[in-house]
């Protein structure tokens, strides 16, 4: 068997299409959907994440407000600007790059977005929502892999779905979305004793544990779905997923390449996230 690949890139591209004539509507009814992002410190991942939000944004003629500070920035400085960005009625989305330096406290900084501007979904009130089966913002990168699996039709309902990592931005929001779907999940992480008994018995299987190449075929039962979620950056500088995509793709139905897959979806999700803020707050039908 050879694997039907996954195109994330191309699958962004058109959504980013139908967003860009969605941002001229809206635009026509004068609504000008603006996205602040903050970036505290000199992570390069982080960085480089950033200019592609910002660029992207230009992009879809969405405004981009960049807030770059210094890694020693203090916490009530940062909580200062959260609740300017809150009560600026021209920003609609605010997004707080992560990870955050090891000083501030990640939980206290999220909680401070405005739930109806948290287009990353990270606040305790839409992860709350999400809980509830009733989501307000869903975290981008899990909407990018359920919006991946619906545009090639891959049934989700009564399957063995395991979700390897366990984090706000990715693990936990993904089990979420597919339990919704009906899908039995199981979550692995760093603690799991016999993973590959685990994973050898999913249909579905979704790794997000930023280890280079980890998931090998041996790893898989033959026909399975892999969504590899990991961006890991080799010595090389060559950029590779957390799934091994050569041995992999011989045994899989369907795979995600890295890049191309379920990267460039999360900052289209990012974007839909963005408009559906400012329609929120202009009460548009949505
Ligand atoms: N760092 C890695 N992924 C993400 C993401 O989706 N949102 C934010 N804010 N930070 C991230």
């Amino acid at each position: 068997m050879k694997a039907e690949i996954l195109d994330g890139k191309n699958l962004a591209l058109k959504i980013k299409e139908e967003l860009k004539r969605e941002v001229q509507d809206l635009k026509n009814q004068g609504i000008n959907p603006c996205l602040a992002v903050v970036l505290v410190g000199e992570n390069k991942s982080s960085q480089k994440y950033v200019s592609f939000k910002e660029k992207t944004c230009k992009e879809l003629d969405i405004k981009s407000l960049v807030f770059r500070l210094p890694e020693n920035t203090e916490e009530t400085s940062l909580i200062k600007l959260i609740d300017e960005l809150n009560e600026n009625s021209q920003v609609n989305g605010i997004l707080i790059q992560l990870p955050l330096p090891k000083h501030l406290n990640q939980n206290k900084v999220l909680e401070r977005i405005s739930p109806f501007k948290d287009v990353d979904g990270f606040t305790p009130f839409c992860l709350g929502r999400l809980l509830i089966d009733s989501p307000l913002f869903i975290p981008c990168t899990p909407k990018g892999v359920i919006r991946i699996l619906d545009e090639y039709k891959i049934n989700l309902e009564g399957k063995q779905a395991v979700v390897i990592g366990r984090s706000i931005i990715v693990g936990k929001p993904l089990s979420l979305l597919l339990l919704k779907r009906n899908a039995t999940v199981t979550m692995c992480h760093s603690k799991t004793m016999n993973l590959q008994d685990i994973t050898k018995k999913a249909d579905i299987l979704c790794v997000a544990i930023g280890r280079e190449k980890f998931i090998t075929s041996n790893m898989i039962k033959k026909g399975a779905v892999v969504i590899d979620i990991g961006i890991n950056v080799t010595a090389s500088g060559k950029v590779v997923g957390d799934v091994n995509f050569d041995d992999v793709k011989e045994k899989a139905s369907y795979i995600t390449p890295v890049p191309g897959g379920v990267g460039p979806m999360t900052i289209a999700m990012l974007m839909e996230n963005t408009i559906h803020a400012a329609k929120l707050q202009q009460r548009v039908a949505i």
